[in-house]
């Protein structure tokens, strides 16, 4: 199955290092070549000669080597290896993975990876396991996108019986194999999605925002990462524990349009698709009150800026993303739709009517450049981000068709 593949494992200290002796072989008999990289700590629980004679390569031990025998370096390695696979992963590696740590070979590697080509298996006692800061750790990584391997449940180490011990090496081959074989529609496919209300400050304590919940967000999240795209959420303040709901997904929380328009802004140039699911607000208080207004006036006026429009802004810059936008009438539904399909230069827009906000379900219409509407009548949200996904690959593969005819 991984015929070909390159993995590039990362052993650091845990008694559980002594499996990685097997784990490499599992690896090398599925067909993938192995490197190997070790901590200081990892060498008191696994020899360096046993890991050089498995892997038939140098094993890589820390980044000031001077005895002329360094060929490899962080970078070098990154570009070698189809994945990073760090195991057994300790509590400090996570951390120091967690922070963008470079304090070590195995931590500076990894930050030369995207975390979408990272895997980590965790290995260490149940208390250490269930602490806040592994717990936040381990969440955070898996927000970002790097695979983590559950430890299993058993006997540990230190004689206890609990969750901890590292995944058997069979799991670890089986989700090595799911990041590294991939025949899905959208695998590789960089995506970036906003999703959620924005949240104006009009002084310390109130804001001007909308009742958008971000649900067709995760649902297109969802879809995206189940088709196997990378996927880089940018999310207005919703109420909803993402964790589980994204697992895979590269989470970037943001308050404000301006926030929102510098986040979209970072990420553009390594983005291929671009799904504006984000209900912005169009206008911001001009100033920011300092502290709470006091009601000492009958009417009150409030003076409102315009916001910019992220997606019209961003179309001059993203020739080759393709754009895809969220159309919500209240009237003139299909031509106020079909003019921001123009007017955004969109290849795609999805339009939909207020009831939608915060429902389970929706009527909705996908508009596209020089082809007929598609009606989508009652649909959950789930079934909507599925057929946007069809709809992107067809977008892609036509796009490839194209650029390959000329
Ligand atoms: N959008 C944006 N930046 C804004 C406003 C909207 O990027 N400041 C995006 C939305 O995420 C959506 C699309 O533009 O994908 C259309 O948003 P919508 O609210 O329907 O329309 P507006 O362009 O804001 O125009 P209007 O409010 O006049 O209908």
């Amino acid at each position: 199955m991984l015929k070909g593949k390159r993995v590039l494992l990362g052993v650091t200290g845990s008694i559980a290092a002594y499996k990685s002796a097997y784990l490499i072989r599992l690896l090398q008999q599925e067909g993938a070549e192995v490197k190997a990289l070790i901590t200081d700590a990892g060498k008191h629980f696994i020899g360096i000669d046993t890991l050089r004679a498995l892997t038939g390569h140098e094993v890589y031990t820390d980044n000031f080597l001077t005895d002329g025998a360094w060929r490899d370096s962080h970078i070098s390695l990154a570009e070698w290896a189809d994945v990073y696979l760090l195991a057994p992963a300790t509590a400090n590696t996570i951390a120091g993975l967690a922070c963008g740590m470079a304090g070590n070979l195995v931590t500076s590697t990894a930050l030369a990876f995207s975390s979408h080509r990272i895997a980590v298996a965790p290995a260490m006692n149940t208390a250490m396991w269930c602490s806040p800061a592994v717990v936040d750790n381990v969440s955070l990584l898996r927000r970002r996108g790097v695979t983590i391997i559950d430890p299993g449940e058993g006997s540990l180490a230190c004689g206890a019986q609990g969750t901890g011990r590292l995944a058997e090496p069979e799991d670890i081959l089986a989700a090595l194999t799911a990041i590294l074989v991939t025949n899905k529609p959208l695998s590789g496919v960089r995506i970036m999605i906003t999703a959620g209300p924005t949240r104006e400050w009009l002084d310390d304590v109130r804001y001007i925002s909308n009742p958008s919940t971000g649900k067709i967000g995760f649902s297109l999240t969802r879809a995206a990462l189940a088709q196997g795209a990378e996927v880089r959420l940018v999310m207005g303040p919703v109420n909803e524990l993402l964790d589980d709901i994204i697992a895979g997904a590269e989470l970037i929380s943001v308050e404000s349009a301006l926030d929102m328009q510098r986040e979209v802004s970072a990420g553009i140039d390594t983005t291929d698709v671009l799904i504006m699911a984000a209900a912005v607000s169009d206008y911001r208080p001009v100033v920011r009150a300092s502290g709470k207004i006091k009601k000492d006036k009958d009417v009150m006026t409030l003076n409102l800026v315009r916001n910019p429009d992220i997606l019209k802004d961003i179309a001059g810059r993203a020739v080759n993303c393709v754009l895809i936008g969220f159309a919500l009438e209240s009237a003139n539904h299909l031509e106020n739709a079909q003019r921001k399909l123009a007017d955004k230069r969109l290849d795609m827009i999805i339009l939909n009517d207020p009831t939608s906000f915060g429902a389970e379900t929706g009527s909705f219409t996908l508009l596209m450049k020089n082809r007929g509407p598609i009606c989508i009548d009652q649909a959950s949200k789930d079934n909507l981000a599925l057929s946007i996904m069809e709809k992107i690959a067809d977008i892609l593969k036509e796009r490839k068709r194209t650029d390959e005819n000329n």
